[in-house]
């Protein structure tokens, strides 16, 4: 006889860790999101690609609370998190970078990470105030996971550096260490390799695999770019005037006729 637990096993698979579900996003007179929907299963990297306008960043600012979707749901475990305002998703486990690197010019790499860190703080203002144990130990739990997170990404040498001062391939990686303290479950990145050369492409790749494999980290990679998404994404969901186009491993998305097509079509490409 089956146990539950097989049958369970046998009938449903894996629950994904995030759920998109017939999400629309209309502005004013443009639908800039039409019914999409798809899974991120754990451990995925899952690469979202379309031409220039297919919706990516509309859907990427969706999932960061940045919008509210006209239609649908996203779930993370289960639970709809379109009541939760942006700068509470990273208590739930989604940690972002912007496509237009957002950092702090004039402060310092350890203090721009450290601000990420402040999100998954839980620390309250009368604990605060007194300066209790508990948040004492918080603040030097957060100084060891900034430090950890720097030492990982190499940013160690510039930690007092402002910001500002270092080239934009550095900048980049400070975002994405300000994403990582936070310790995410999700980490969402708007076109990672936008502004980079191709070896850095190449370098920002094995990182972000790296991430995935070693800090056991969901990855939706949002690129207009195919190269990199082809190259390290696990699974593929392509996007065209704010439609889901095609789904699938990379190999068969890419050689999809139908986003063959969208992708000759953009003047942008
Ligand atoms: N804040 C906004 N207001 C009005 N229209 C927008 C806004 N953001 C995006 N759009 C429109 O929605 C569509 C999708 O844009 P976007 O999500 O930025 O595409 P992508 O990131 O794939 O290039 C485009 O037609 C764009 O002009
Ligand atoms: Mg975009």
């Amino acid at each position: 006889m089956m146990q539950a637990q097989d049958v369970q096993t046998a009938s449903s698979p894996a629950a994904p860790l995030l759920a998109v579900r017939d999400v629309s996003v209309v502005f004013g007179g443009i639908i800039a999101l039409n019914g999409v929907s798809f899974d991120m299963q754990h451990g995925q990297i899952l690469g979202l690609i379309g031409p220039n306008g297919a919706g990516k960043t509309t859907l990427f600012n969706c999932l960061s609370r940045l919008y509210q979707p006209s239609a649908g749901d996203i779930l993370m475990e289960g639970t709809s998190i379109l009541s939760r305002p942006p700068h509470r998703i990273a208590e739930i486990g989604i940690g972002r970078t912007f496509q237009n690197v957002a950092l702090f010019a004039n402060l310092s790499v350890l203090d721009n990470v450290r601000i990420g860190t402040h999100a998954r703080t839980h620390s309250n203002i009368v604990s605060d105030s007194l300066r209790l144990p508990r948040v004492r130990r918080s603040e030097s739990e957060i100084d060891r996971r900034v430090h950890e997170v720097l030492g990982y990404l190499d940013l160690e040498d510039v930690a007092h550096v402002m910001v500002s001062g270092l080239p934009f391939g550095t900048q980049k990686r400070v975002e994405l260490a300000r994403a990582l303290a936070t310790d995410p479950k999700i980490l969402l990145l708007d076109e990672p390799a936008g502004g980079l050369n191709h070896e850095e492409v190449h370098v920002l790749g094995d990182l972000i695999r790296r991430i995935r494999d070693e800090r056991k980290m969901t990855v939706l990679l949002v690129e207009h770019h195919m190269g990199l998404v082809m190259s390290i994404a696990d699974h593929v969901v392509a996007l065209n005037f704010g439609r889901k186009l095609s789904e699938g491993t990379p190999a068969q998305v890419q050689s999809d006729p139908d986003v063959i097509k969208a992708y000759l079509g953009s003047k942008h490409q």
